[in-house]
């Protein structure tokens, strides 16, 4: 899940809850806690094996534990004995602005702030950040200096060498195609890549019959379907198919991600059965969250899915202004492959774009209590951005100034900019920083503003006015940093190709900076975040998906190991497992050290601590889990630089990549095409790191 803690303009709680929970610390001193060489109760094979003696004590992460043995099955240090003491919870998100990084650790997940904890509904923390494992560390990032660091990189006007590549930003391409594989859903696919993902979503008919069991799912650690990051998937990846389409090509890689695009545009279409009703979520987070197992089974646990809608009495216009932009990006993007669904995709992203344009109110103020499950996980700041944005998309994809789309989108953007503002951070709620760079390069004649706020934006990351890790990683805020620095990362490659000749320097500048981004998540200070490319990469992460599939779960339907003990893991599911099920994979994906059962090829790690290091252990969600739109500017990176470079960027195939075929219980899902092993037998090279 991501909860997007910054894009509300206030901290949205009253005061007096505000000053109650501020001096409240939920536990003792961590100091108490006794640091045993050997974990008790860890298996050789990484599960933790404890009894089912209830003698509560309390973790340093805040968290209550049934003994100690689970807790330090956990990798938890004890704070103190008993239950932790009780902290009043608050429901409400709400933003703490860019503060200085001050870490607290409640309920087991790292915050940048307190103020942070408390508007994510985790009032109870103690400082510092979370700590997994006896002795408190956590893997220091090995490594180098990061050729000259990042200041130097953003003084840097000079442009490099096009032979000069120090990575195969190809091969890291390649590979990220594989993480929308792992995400997909659907009762149809027609290829499979991997084979530890088949078939799923087979309840997913809608309340108006459509079929809804296509796209993506949200995140690692969900399976819930939502409107806003799924539709900004596809409007992310269409634009960097279009701009970067060089990089995607020479490197092999536009049919993987047309295709990607098309599967996500299709789901998009389905959920817009009438002119006034588009589908917001599907799911219910809360059962969701407890379900551990692979997405093809989940239908078998959580029978009934929950389907909200945005309509005319209950507006949201963020969720057909999204889905607008995505389809007439995706216009842009299929239309050399397929014209005539590129000028169908146009035709219903108008429709949407009127749902929205006569609708205009924020989803924020919809009072369903399923449209929930969007705001809280994914809040807005408004919509006059996702208007400006399906504008100015509409407006590309229709090559004409005789509709009204370049003059709303100019209208639109100067409400959008003085409304919300710049912000510190592109990501899929907050929109404004992609609409300068979007918009100049598609109304020329007022290019000058655009140019001049996206250098403001701009100038944010390459002053270090945001605060970066000690070798460079972009980190306005901790949880989940690694979207705003590539996020950042991939505006500037976008953008430098506009301004290269009116603006030569700065050119030069946002060139060298995006790209010292991208280099140090693809291993330059010392350790690659990405799973399956260089080394050191992270090895469990919260991706359910990978680690339970459908084709080995080992703990499917087993009893629990310690009995119903108290804990966030409590939480009743349906299903014939009911909450033992829940607690027994809970305990396991959180607590075992054991890597994930199936590599997940192109899994781009959510973010570091502030000193390069990452935390040992899956548990904190916070750092280990990526979502499905978080990796997409990283991907269009990817493109951008492998167009960039002459050098290194061999197309890549998957001979020599273990993709779960060698399974026992692998079997090609019945009217599926791809066969991996068939690939590599004809002969094809082996790809290069
Ligand atoms: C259960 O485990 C706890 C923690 O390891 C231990 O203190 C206790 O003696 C055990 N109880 C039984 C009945 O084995
Ligand atoms: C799945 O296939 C069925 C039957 O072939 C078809 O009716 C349905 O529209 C398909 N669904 C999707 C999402 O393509
Ligand atoms: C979501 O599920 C929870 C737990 O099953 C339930 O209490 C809640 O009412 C559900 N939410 C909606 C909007 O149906
Ligand atoms: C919700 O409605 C209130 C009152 O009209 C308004 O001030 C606020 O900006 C709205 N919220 C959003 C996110 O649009
Ligand atoms: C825009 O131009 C392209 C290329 O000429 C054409 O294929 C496409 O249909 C046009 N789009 C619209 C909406 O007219
Ligand atoms: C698949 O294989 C694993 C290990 O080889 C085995 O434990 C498991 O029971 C098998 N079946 C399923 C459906 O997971
Ligand atoms: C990249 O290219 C350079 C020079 O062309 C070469 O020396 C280097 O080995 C290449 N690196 C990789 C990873 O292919
Ligand atoms: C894939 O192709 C190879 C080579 O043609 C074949 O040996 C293998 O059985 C196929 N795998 C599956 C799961 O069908």
């Amino acid at each position: 899940m991501w909860s997007a803690v910054l894009v509300l303009a206030v901290c949205g709680l009253p005061a007096s809850l505000q000053q109650s929970s501020l001096g409240v610390p939920s536990v003792g001193p961590a100091a108490a806690a006794p640091s045993p060489a050997v974990l008790p109760g860890t298996l050789p094979d990484g599960f933790c094996k404890c009894n089912q003696t209830y003698n509560p004590v309390c973790g340093a992460d805040g968290q209550t534990y049934g003994n100690a043995c689970i807790m330090a099955c956990e990798n938890v240090p004890l704070a103190s004995a008993g239950v932790c003491p009780a902290c009043n919870r608050i429901a409400s998100a709400c933003d703490c602005g860019n503060q200085a990084y001050n870490p607290v650790c409640g309920d087991g997940l790292t915050f940048s702030t307190p103020c942070d904890a408390r508007c994510n509904s985790h009032p109870c923390f103690t400082q510092g950040v979370c700590q997994y494992n006896p002795s408190g560390g956590s893997t220091p990032a090995s490594g180098n200096s990061c050729s000259g660091g990042v200041t130097s990189a953003a003084q840097n006007s000079a442009f490099p060498s096009q032979s000069g590549a120090r990575f195969n930003y190809g091969q890291a391409l390649h590979l990220t195609g594989f993480f929308f594989d792992s995400m997909i859903s659907g009762t149809n696919l027609t290829t499979q890549r991997l084979a530890w993902r088949g078939r799923s979503c087979f309840n997913c008919r809608g309340a108006y019959g459509e079929d809804l069991s296509g796209g993506y799912y949200e995140s690692g650690g969900s399976m819930l379907k939502i409107a806003v990051p799924q539709a900004f998937t596809v409007t992310q990846l269409a634009w960097g198919a279009t701009s970067f389409n060089g990089g995607f090509t020479k490197t092999g890689e536009l049919s993987t991600v047309l295709g990607t695009i098309r599967h996500g545009a299709e789901y998009i279409d389905a959920s817009f059965p009438s002119p006034t009703v588009m589908l917001a979520s599907v799911g219910n987070d809360t059962d969701d969250f407890s379900y551990y197992g692979p997405p093809e089974e989940y239908h078998q646990y959580i029978p009934n899915r929950l389907f909200c809608y945005v309509n005319a009495q209950n507006p949201g216009a963020e969720i057909p202004g999204e889905g607008a932009a995505a389809l007439a990006a995706a216009s842009v993007a299929l239309r050399g492959s397929d014209p005539s669904y590129a000028s169908y995709l146009y035709g219903r992203a108008q429709s949407m774009y009127t749902f929205a344009t006569s609708y205009q109110a924020s989803y924020a103020n919809n009072t369903q209590p399923c449209i929930k499950v969007h705001s809280s996980l994914y809040p807005s700041n408004g919509f006059v951005d996702e208007l400006a944005w399906a504008a100015a998309w509409l407006y590309s994809a229709s090559n004409s100034t005789a509709s009204n789309y370049l003059s709303d989108a100019r209208k639109y953007y100067a409400q959008a900019v003085s409304q919300q503002g710049n912000g510190y951070s592109y990501e899929n709620g907050v929109k404004v920083p992609g609409l300068h760079v979007l918009l100049a390069k598609l109304d020329s004649a007022n290019a000058a503003q655009y140019n001049a706020n996206a250098k403001t934006f701009f100038n944010q990351y390459l002053t270090q006015s945001i605060p970066h890790t000690t070798k460079g990683l972009a980190y306005p805020y901790h949880w989940g940093a690694i979207r705003p620095a590539t996020g950042a990362a991939f505006l500037m490659l976008e953008h430098y190709t506009t301004i290269r000749t009116s603006d030569a320097a700065f050119a030069g500048q946002i060139f060298n900076y995006a790209e010292y981004q991208i280099d140090y998540l693809l291993g330059a200070c010392g350790r690659s975040l990405v799973s399956g490319f260089g080394s050191g990469y992270p090895t469990y992460v919260w991706h359910k998906y990978s680690y339970n599939a459908y084709i080995d779960w080992p703990l499917r339907g087993q009893s629990s190991f310690y009995g119903n003990v108290r804990g966030p893991w409590t939480t009743p599911t349906t299903g014939p497992d009911g909450p033992i099920y829940v607690q027994t994979s809970k305990f396991d994906l959180e607590g075992s050290r054991l890597p994930q059962r199936f590599l997940p090829y192109g899994y781009l790690y959510a973010s570091v601590l502030q000193d390069d290091s990452i935390p040992v252990g899956r548990k904190d969600y916070t750092y280990t889990e990526q979502t499905t739109d978080g990796q997409t500017s990283f991907v269009n990176a990817l493109a951008a630089l492998a167009g960039y470079y002459s050098n290194n960027q061999t197309a890549s195939n998957d001979c020599g990549l273990d993709l779960g075929w060698t399974h026992p219980n692998a079997t090609i899902i019945q009217g599926v095409s791809v066969n991996n092993t068939a690939i590599c037998a004809a002969g094809a090279p082996a790809p290069s790191g």
